[in-house]
């Protein structure tokens, strides 16, 4: 039998493949399950199976081993020491259908109200004004630090189910109170979702907090090279989950085993990646900051930051995303992105290079400029996924392009 991991260290987890998931111990490095189904031994067995009255996997839609043990690793990695019931996790092909999955296992009806931030990564915002909101659903996007605002729409509005929270946002960099959120909702038998991409759960645990479901696109630092795209929901609630794990089976937006396998590689070395993102990020940001050229940097590692408290409260670290605004606005901010040579102009993050991108016109380019200005999202803001290199080589880079 596998040695149940639970009492090791973040790091041991992160690295050891000896989990209850695994169904068969021979290889060092667990197997890419490339299929499509599972088999029986007899007749019996697929009845007691089918029946419900035995766990098995049964088709790839449903489960695969491939997944169940990167489920269980980010599973016990939000969980981290945490005195809470041990959390589920759910792997889907992207972090996109893992937030759908969301939304949609909660089976709003017309009338019901999603209350949120404007500042969202763009595709979350795009989905939520389609695929909820064009039948029915009310989207809501408020200023989720105006916790005075949020508990009189919580009392006042009683058709609100969830709040739906992504901190640190994606590119601005705001940080939302998750305790406080998740307390407010809580009382008001509101259900919570928070986005924790950005920060992984090495640097933030929004279980810890009370949130109902986590989600990650573990395309970006979880799987921290870039090579695979994937997404995961971690819940407490089991009733909860097992909606969320039915919308895989219906929607269909089951991972590849090869991206489980790849994810669960990657995940191995994210204590020491996180580690020195945070490091270089700071760096970087500190002499951004500085720069001539610099309107304004959001790194939340700066005092300066409005958000810094905040951060250093729910935050072991400040992460290895920032963003800044330059002083020349749009036409600037072209001739950084042609001019970097070391950074890599590409629309994500996470990886162990250095990543560039223009948000208006690039990740956020369907979302409604008067609601992107309003949410910080200008048309000169550039987003930077600070890198793992030598430091001195991601500001060199950008010290040459910004001449
Ligand atoms: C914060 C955040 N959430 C969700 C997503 C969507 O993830 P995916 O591209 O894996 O579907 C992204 C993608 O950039 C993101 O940055």
């Amino acid at each position: 039998m596998p040695k149940n991991i639970s009492t090791k260290g973040f790091e041991t987890i992160c690295i050891s493949d000896r989990l209850p998931g695994r169904t068969e111990h021979f290889s060092h490095v667990p197997p890419i399950h490339a299929t499509s189904t599972f088999v029986y031994e007899n007749a019996e067995k697929a009845m007691n199976v089918f029946q419900g009255n035995e766990e098995a996997y049964i088709y790839g839609r449903w489960h695969n081993p491939s997944y169940t043990i990167i489920e269980q690793k980010i599973a016990l990695l939000e969980g981290f020491g945490l005195d809470i019931p041990a959390p589920q996790a759910i792997l889907f092909s992207s972090g996109m259908a893992a937030i759908s999955s969301v939304v949609l296992s909660l089976g709003l009806k017309p009338g019901d109200t999603v209350l949120t931030q404007g500042n969202l990564y763009g595709t979350t915002t795009e989905m939520l004004n389609t695929i909820l909101g064009e039948h029915g659903v009310n989207i809501l996007y408020e200023n989720l630090k105006d916790l005075t605002n949020i508990e009189a729409l919580l009392q006042g509005n009683k058709s609100i189910k969830l709040i739906y929270i992504e901190t640190p946002a994606n590119p601005t960099l705001d940080c939302y109170d998750l305790h406080a959120l998740a307390t407010l909702a809580k009382t008001h038998g509101v259900l919570t979702a928070a986005d924790n991409t950005f920060a992984t759960p090495y640097l933030q645990q929004p279980l810890s907090h009370g949130i109902d479901f986590v989600m990650h696109s573990t395309t970006k630092f979880l799987n921290g090279h870039g090579n695979a795209i994937g997404g995961i929901v971690v819940g407490t609630d089991a009733k909860l989950m097992k909606q969320v794990w039915r919308m895989r089976k219906l929607l269909g937006g089951n991972p590849s085993p090869f991206d489980a396998f790849l994810l669960n590689n990657g995940i191995k070395t994210l204590v020491l990646r996180m580690e020195k993102h945070c490091d270089n990020a700071e760096k970087v940001a500190a002499w951004l900051q500085e720069h001539p050229a610099v309107e304004q940097v959001n790194y939340t590692g700066l005092p300066s930051h409005p958000d810094h408290e905040l951060a250093i409260a729910q935050m072991r670290r400040f992460g290895g995303i920032l963003s800044f605004e330059l002083k020349g606005g749009v036409e600037a901010g072209i001739k950084l992105m042609n001019g970097v040579k070391h950074c890599v102009l590409t629309a994500s993050l996470g990886t162990a290079d250095t990543l560039i991108q223009h948000p208006a016109s690039m990740t956020h380019v369907q979302v409604n400029k008067t609601q992107r200005l309003q949410f910080g999202i200008t048309d000169g803001l550039v987003r930077l996924s600070v890198g793992i290199e030598d430091v001195d080589d991601i500001i060199n880079d950008l010290e040459q392009a910004l001449a």
